[in-house]
Order: structure tokens, then sequence, then C-alpha cells
């Protein structure tokens, strides 16, 4: 376990992790904040993290949305200001292109901005939802978020404000996101954990629930975090933008390889 050379990748955890992933049967991806920063789009936690500027219990909270939902959208004008012109990062194309050489089954993401999908990924779980989307908690109604840059904030057509349709503070994991992020996580063999902090519950259980069924666990981040040594088999230490596009490149050069005669 490579723990402490800071962005130095040894060519033997870079192997081990070309070789789990190409013979798993059922590989699954967590991804976090991290993996999105490259796209432009800050963290939460951390040194110019998101959180650092406004306390979530404050801004993040669906007894502020009920109560003061204006100060709610002044955080997230700001967000959505800079999550829908956002473009997918050589990470987002890397799963892609392991969904693609079905090498991943399935992507978990704590992140809202939908950049899994708009990279071309096809099976996602969006654990944390999605703010590309509004939804109304008077009439279920669902909008693209552009409705933002008409009127902030926004209103649905019977009249209420609208929520960016992700959860917050306070509020539970849709109960079909969770039980079928659980399933995934019961059957993977390889779970790929990148860019996360892995601190906010439930989504930091998943890997957790993987371990317990034997699953191998390879954590990219460019720093540690609980998971490191404990719950993670193999931590490769860097950028996602950089490491998956190496995991993908060892991965096609390995298949090129099994298949010369
Ligand atoms: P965090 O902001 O908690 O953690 C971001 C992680 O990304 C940290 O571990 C960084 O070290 C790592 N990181 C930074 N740059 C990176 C890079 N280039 N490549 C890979 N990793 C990098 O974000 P999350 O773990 O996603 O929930 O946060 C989880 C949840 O906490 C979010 O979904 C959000 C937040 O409160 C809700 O809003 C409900």
């Amino acid at each position: 376990m490579s723990l402490v050379t800071p962005m130095v990748i040894f060519q033997g955890d870079l192997a081990t992790a070309i070789h789990e992933l190409a013979k798993c049967k059922h590989g699954v991806a967590l991804t976090g904040a991290g993996l999105s920063l490259a796209s432009g789009i800050p963290t939460f936690r951390g040194k110019g993290g998101l959180w650092e500027k406004y306390d979530p219990l404050v801004y993040a909270h669906i007894q502020c949305f009920l109560h003061e939902p204006e100060k709610l959208w002044q955080m997230q004008k700001e967000l959505l200001d800079v999550i829908l012109p956002a473009k997918p990062n050589k990470a987002h194309e890397a799963l892609v292109t392991m969904e693609r050489m079905k090498r991943l089954a399935c992507i978990i993401t704590q992140n809202v901005d939908g950049l899994h999908t708009v990279a071309g990924s096809l099976n996602v779980l969006e654990f944390h939802g999605n703010k590309r989307r509004l939804v109304c908690l008077n009439c279920s109604n669902r909008y693209p978020s552009e409705r933002y840059l008409e009127q902030c904030p926004p209103r649905c057509e019977c009249g209420a404000i609208l929520k960016p349709d992700v959860v917050l503070f306070g509020e539970q994991i849709p109960i079909d996101v969770l039980m079928r992020s659980r399933s995934e996580a019961s059957q993977a063999d390889l779970l790929l954990v990148a860019g996360t902090s892995a601190v906010v519950s439930p989504a930091s259980d998943i890997p957790i629930l993987a371990k317990n069924s034997g699953c191998f666990i390879i954590e990219i981040n460019p720093e540690i975090t609980p998971l490191t040594g404990y719950v993670s088999d193999l931590f490769l230490q860097g950028p996602t933008e950089e490491i998956l596009p190496m995991l993908v490149e060892g991965l096609q050069s390995k298949t090129n390889s099994d298949r010369t005669p």
C-alpha cells in the first residue's frame, strides 16, 4: 500500500489495479467531488471547498429550503453557474470507456453535476440527485435547471418555489437509489472509490458493504481518507483525471496483448 509518497504511482500498484480490473466479473465505481474538480467544479471539504464558504447546515438543509428558500438559492445560483456549463474531464471519459469494455457494471456517484451521464456513462446511480433538474415539493413536477436563469428563486407552474432535485441535509436518500446501490455494492467483486473523502453516510457505507462481501477495493485520491489502509486494498495516490486514463490504457494494452497469438 503506497501511503507515503505524494503523487508517485508505483508501477506495481498500477499493474495490480489493471490486473484486478481485467479479471473482475462485476466492477462498480463510487465517485465523489474530486472527480469533477478538473471540470472546474469545487469540492465540498478542504481548502477552497464549498463548505468553507457556506455552512451546509444553514445553506443546504431541507429546513432552510422550507423556511428561507431564498437563502438556499443564494448558494444554488453560484453552483449552477459553474455546473451547467461544465464539461466532463478525462476521469469521466475513462469511466465511460471502462463501462464500454465491460469492466464496470455501474457507477454510484455522490456528485450532483450529472457529468457521468453527459460523458456517456449509461448505468449511473445518482446517490445525491442531480442539480440539472428542479423539483416542486408541492406537486412533484420536475423542470430543467435552466428555468432558474429566468427567475431566481425559480417557481413551479403551481406557484411554489422549486428545489434543486438533490438530497439536502435532513433529507433521506431516495429508497430506490439506496437499495440499488447497496445491491450493486454487495454483488461487486471490484470497487473503484474515486475522488471522495468518504465521510458522508450512507454513501460512505458502500465500500464497507462491498468489503464485507469479499470485494477488492481500489481507492484513487491525492489524499488519504478514512478508508485508506483499512478498507481499501490498494491506494493509488493522485488525481483521478490522470490515474483513471492510465488504468484504461493499461487495460487496453492488456486486452491487445492477450489477443496476440
Ligand atoms: P469532498 O469535498 O468531501 O471530498 C473531495 C475529495 O476529493 C477529497 O478526498 C479530495 O482529496 C479529493 N480530490 C481532490 N482533488 C482530486 C482529484 N483531482 N482527483 C481525485 N480526488 C481529488 O467530496 P465528496 O466526498 O464527494 O453531499 O463529498 C460527499 C458529499 O458531501 C457530497 O455529495 C455532498 C457533501 O456534503 C450532499 O450535498 C448531500
